[in-house]
C-alpha cells in the first residue's frame, strides 16, 4: 500500500522503514529540512540497531523515500501516519500542536478516501479531535477514517519490536478502516486487538504507566532492602519468577528516562484529572522516580565526604543502553547536581556524546572508560552498556585515585568488586568495602 509517515523521528523512522521492508511504499515527511536531506543522503540522525540498513536497502528497492513536501506526500498515499512530536506543555499537558497542524493539512489537500492514523502518543480523545478537525477543514468533502495506531517501541530495540511485536492495538470505528489495517499488518502475524478509539488511547497511557509503576515499585523495595540490608537483586529474582508478575522491569537503580515514559506519565495525570480523578497512584510513581536521582546523588557525596575539587569519573549518558537519546536522561540531573557541589566530570558513552554536548557543558567527554577512570576519585555507573560490564576491573583501579565505585544499575557483582579492592556502592544491595 501507498503510505505517508508525517514525522521522520524515533518512531517515524522505524515506522517508515518497517513499513517498506514489509513491503508497501513509504514515504517519510518532515519539517526539519536538515534531517530529510541527511536521510536522502543516507545519514540516519538517530541510532537504532538494524535501522541503518534497512532504511539503505528499502532506499534502493525504491520502496522508501523522504521529502519535505507534506502536501504532495498526502495526495500520493492511502494511509497517512501521524508521528510528529507530542512534547510536554509547561503544565505537563501533551502539546498537540504538531499533531494538529498536520490534521488541518491532511484537510485541505485530501481528494480521495485516506485512513489517517495516529501514532504519537496522544491523551484520550485526541482521535475524536482529529476526525472533528478534518471534518471541519475537509476541502474536497471526501470519506475518510482516523485511526489510533499506539507505539510500542523501546528504544534500542524499536526495528525488532516493531517486525515482532506482542500485538498490535488499533482503534477504529469503521469497518472499512479495520480491513485497511487489517491487511496492512498482516505480514508480521501478530495479534490484533481492535478497540474503539479512546480505548486505544487509554491502552497506550496504561501500557507506558504500567511499566513505570514496575520501576518505581521495584526502586521502592530496593530502599526497603538497603535498609533491612537485603538484595533488592534476589528480591526481583523471587518476586519476578511469579508469571503474574513476571520478571521484565523489575532492575532497580536510578530510575526511568527517555522521551517516553516521563512525559507520558505527566500526560496522563493531567488527562485523568480534566476527567475528574485524581491519579494518586501515578503521582507516587513518577516522585519515587525523581527520588531515585537525588538518592543516587546522596549516595556518592556521602561516599567521597567532600565532592568540591573531586574528580568524578561517569560512564553512561544515554537514558538506557543500546540508544543515542539523551531526553529526559538521568545522567542530566544527576551530572547537574555533582557539578553544583563543585565536582570535575569526565564522562564516556559510547553512543550519545554527540547528543549530550547539547545538554550537557563543562564537562570533559573522553574516548574510553579507562580514560574516564584515570585520576578519578569515584566511578559512577548511570547507563548500563554492556561494554562496562567487561571492563578490565583491575586496570580501571590502577587509574583511580580512589578505589570507590558507585553503580546506579547494579551491573556489577559486590563480591567481585570487594575482591579487587574497591569500596562499592549500588542501589538497593548491602555496601562492600
Ligand atoms: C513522537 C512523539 O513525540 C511521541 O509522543 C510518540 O510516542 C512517538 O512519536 P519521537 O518520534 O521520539 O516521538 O519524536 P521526535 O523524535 O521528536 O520526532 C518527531 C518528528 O516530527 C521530528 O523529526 C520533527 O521534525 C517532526 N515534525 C514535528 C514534523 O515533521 N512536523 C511537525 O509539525 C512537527
Ligand atoms: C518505553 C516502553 O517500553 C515502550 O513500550 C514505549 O513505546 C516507549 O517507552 P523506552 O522508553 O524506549 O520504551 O525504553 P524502556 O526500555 O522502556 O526503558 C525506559 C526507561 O526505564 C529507561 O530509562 C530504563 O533505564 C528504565 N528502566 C527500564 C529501569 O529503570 N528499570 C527497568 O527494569 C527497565
Amino acid at each position: 500500500m501507498k503510505i505517508a509517515v508525517v514525522g521522520a523521528g524515533y518512531v517515524g523512522l522505524v515506522t517508515g522503514a518497517c513499513f517498506a521492508e514489509i513491503g508497501n511504499d513509504v514515504v517519510c515527511v518532515d519539517i526539519d529540512k536538515d534531517k530529510i536531506r541527511k536521510l536522502n543522503s543516507n545519514i540516519i540522525p538517530i541510532f537504532e540497531p538494524g535501522l541503518e540498513e534497512m532504511v539503505i536497502k528499502n532506499k534502493q528497492a525504491g520502496r522508501l523515500s523522504f521529502a519535505n513536501d507534506l502536501k504532495r506526500a498526502i495526495k500520493e498515499s492511502e494511509i497517512i501516519f501521524i508521528c510528529v512530536g507530542t512534547p510536554p506543555k509547561e503544565n505537563g499537558e501533551a502539546d498537540l500542536s504538531y499533531v494538529d497542524n498536520v490534521a488541518r493539512t491532511i484537510a485541505d489537500v485530501m481528494d480521495s478516501y485516506k485512513v489517517i492514523v495516529e501514532k504519537s502518543t496522544v491523551p484520550v480523545e485526541t482521535g475524536n479531535e482529529v476526525a472533528k478537525t478534518i471534518r471541519a477543514y475537509n476541502k474536497h468533502k471526501v470519506d475518510f477514517d482516523v485511526v489510533s495506531n499506539p507505539e510500542f517501541l523501546r528504544e534500542g530495540s524499536a526495528v525488532k519490536d516493531f517486525m515482532n511485536p506482542d500485538r498490535i492495538v488499533v482503534g477504529c470505528e469503521s469497518e472499512k478502516a479495520k480491513n485497511i489495517m487489517k491487511k496492512l499488518y498482516a505480514p508480521l502475524k501478530a495479534p490484533i486487538i481492535f478497540t474503539d478509539i479512546k480505548s486505544s488511547e487509554i491502552i497506550k497511557h496504561a501500557s507506558n504507566s504500567f511499566l513505570a509503576t514496575k520501576i518505581s515499585f521495584i526502586n521502592a523495595i530496593a530502599n526497603i532492602c538497603e535498609l533491612a540490608g537485603a538484595d533488592v537483586e534476589k528480591v526481583a529474582e523471587g518476586i519476578g519468577s511469579d508469571k503474574r508478575i513476571g520478571k521484565a522491569f523489575l532492575n532497580a537503580g536510578i530510575g526511568y528516562g527517555g522521551f517516553c515514559f516521563p512525559k507520558d506519565a505527566d500526560a496522563f495525570v493531567r488527562i485523568a484529572e480534566k476527567l475528574g480523578y485524581d491519579f494518586k497512584l501515578l503521582k507516587s510513581v513518577q516522585e519515587i522516580n525523581n527520588d531515585q536521582k537525588k538518592r543516587f546523588v546522596k549516595k556518592i557525596e556521602k561516599a567521597l565526604w567532600v565532592v568540591k575539587g573531586k574528580t568524578i569519573g561517569v560512564l553512561g549518558l544515554a537514558f538506557k543502553p543500546n540508544t543515542d537519546d539523551m531526553r529526559f536522561a538521568p545522567s542530566l540531573d544527576i551530572i547537574t547536581e555533582l557539578q553544583k557541589d563543585g565536582a570535575k566530570i569526565k564522562a564516556y558513552d559510547p553512543k550519545a556524546m554527540e547528543k549530550a554536548k547539547d545538554f550537557l557543558k563543562g564537562i570533559t567527554y573522553c574516548n574510553n572508560p579507562y580514560d574516564v577512570a584515570k585520576d578519578a576519585d569515584a566511578l559512577v555507573i548511570v547507563t548500563e552498556w554492556n561494554e562496562f560490564k567487561e571492563l578490565d576491573l583491575k586496570r580501571i583501579n590502577g587509574l583511580m585515585r580512589h578505589s570507590l565505585i558507585v553503580d546506579g544499575r547494579n551491573i556489577y557483582n559486590p563480591e567481585m568488586l570487594k575482591k579487587e579492592g574497591f569500596t562499592y556502592i549500588s542501589m538497593g544491595r548491602k555496601e562492600v568495602v
